[in-house]
């Protein structure tokens, strides 16, 4: 069985320890694309996952879009070389809506294949996919006016792949919550925000009907000064193992129903904390494309699956 493992963009040495780490052997590096011959296994740094990937000879442009055409319609081309060939390939494929994306709305639904041209008549194609957008990368409409952040896009991101977001009325906790990208996503879905930062909130975010801010430690708070939460958002600049024990305490406590947080690295990447996080069960950890060095770790109480 072949699997395919596309890094995210300048990740690729961490996608590389992480698949190592999990004795996968690369048979091919093709452009960010690391394939081998194993069954997949999870990699949060990869962009996307390529599953069971068929491999043929395709003698011409239009046998390989009729190939790809036989198996599904919906596929994103990945061509790090041969690029004009794959396109014409491409051409001949129906449209697949690349608009971006209007916040809150759920990530694609409808099943997205990824192929590439291996060689210029070698076609390595999977219809099954991790990722929900081309290549894990997606587009926002922006909002330009609201947040005093771009922080806010890794949180959109997070909520469309989940398909699931604050709803009126819920209660959130946003810790290390200034300027405030995430707590202003939070309060325009209608939630009710504790925002906790030792920094204050951009005045604006502050004002925001529902938001309250603490200034204190993420790491002083007791989960039960805050009280049960449907959320507990977290964007804090720590060392994994330091929100491993944060997330931990927040579990035991069984205070709060759903987490969105990022684990940032400092300097080398920890797999160990990385490994520790995706452990947890019913947890995923993925990097997303609005990710820097962090990974973003996702825990819901169950009823609606990750993509
Ligand atoms: C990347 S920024 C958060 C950006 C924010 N999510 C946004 O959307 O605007 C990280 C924040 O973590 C805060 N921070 C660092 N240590 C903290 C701690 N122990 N408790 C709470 N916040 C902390 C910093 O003050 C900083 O505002």
């Amino acid at each position: 069985m072949t699997t395919a493992y596309l890094a995210a963009e300048g990740f690729e040495p961490q996608l590389e320890e992480e698949l190592s780490r999990a004795d996968v052997a690369v048979r091919i590096r093709h452009g960010r694309l690391l394939v081998s011959d194993t069954p997949g296994v999870p990699a949060a740094w990869a962009a996307n996952i390529w599953h069971d990937c068929l491999e043929q000879p395709v003698a011409s442009i239009g046998e390989a879009a009729k190939s790809l055409r036989a198996v599904q319609r919906n596929w994103a081309m990945y061509a790090p070389v041969h690029h004009r060939r794959a396109s014409l390939i491409q051409e001949r494929l129906p449209h697949v809506s690349a608009k971006p994306i209007v916040f809150p709305a759920a990530a694609p639904a409808a099943p997205l294949g990824s192929w590439t041209l291996l060689a210029p008549d070698r076609l390595l194609a999977a219809a099954q996919c991790s990722a929900p957008f081309p290549n894990g990368e997606v587009v926002f409409v922006e909002d330009k006016e609201g947040p005093p952040s771009r922080a806010y896009l890794k949180l959109w991101e997070a909520l469309a792949r989940l398909a699931r977001w604050p709803q009126p009325g819920e209660r959130c906790v946003d810790l290390g919550a200034s300027p405030g990208g995430w707590t202003y996503v939070l309060a325009k879905l209608g939630g009710r925000v504790v925002a906790v930062d030792k920094a204050p909130l951009d005045p604006k975010v502050a004002a925001m009907p529902g938001v309250e801010w603490r200034g204190e430690s993420a790491f002083a708070l007791e989960p039960s000064s805050i009280g049960p939460v449907d959320w507990l958002f977290s964007d804090v600049i720590c060392y994994p193992a330091r929100l491993l024990r944060l997330v931990e305490r927040w579990r035991d406590s069984r205070l709060a129903k759903n987490f969105v947080c990022t684990i940032k690295f400092q300097g080398g990447t920890d797999h160990d904390a990385a490994a520790a996080f995706a452990a947890i069960d019913g947890a995923r950890v993925m990097h997303l494309h609005h990710n820097k060095h962090e990974l973003t770790f996702v825990l819901t109480d169950g009823d609606a699956g990750t993509r």
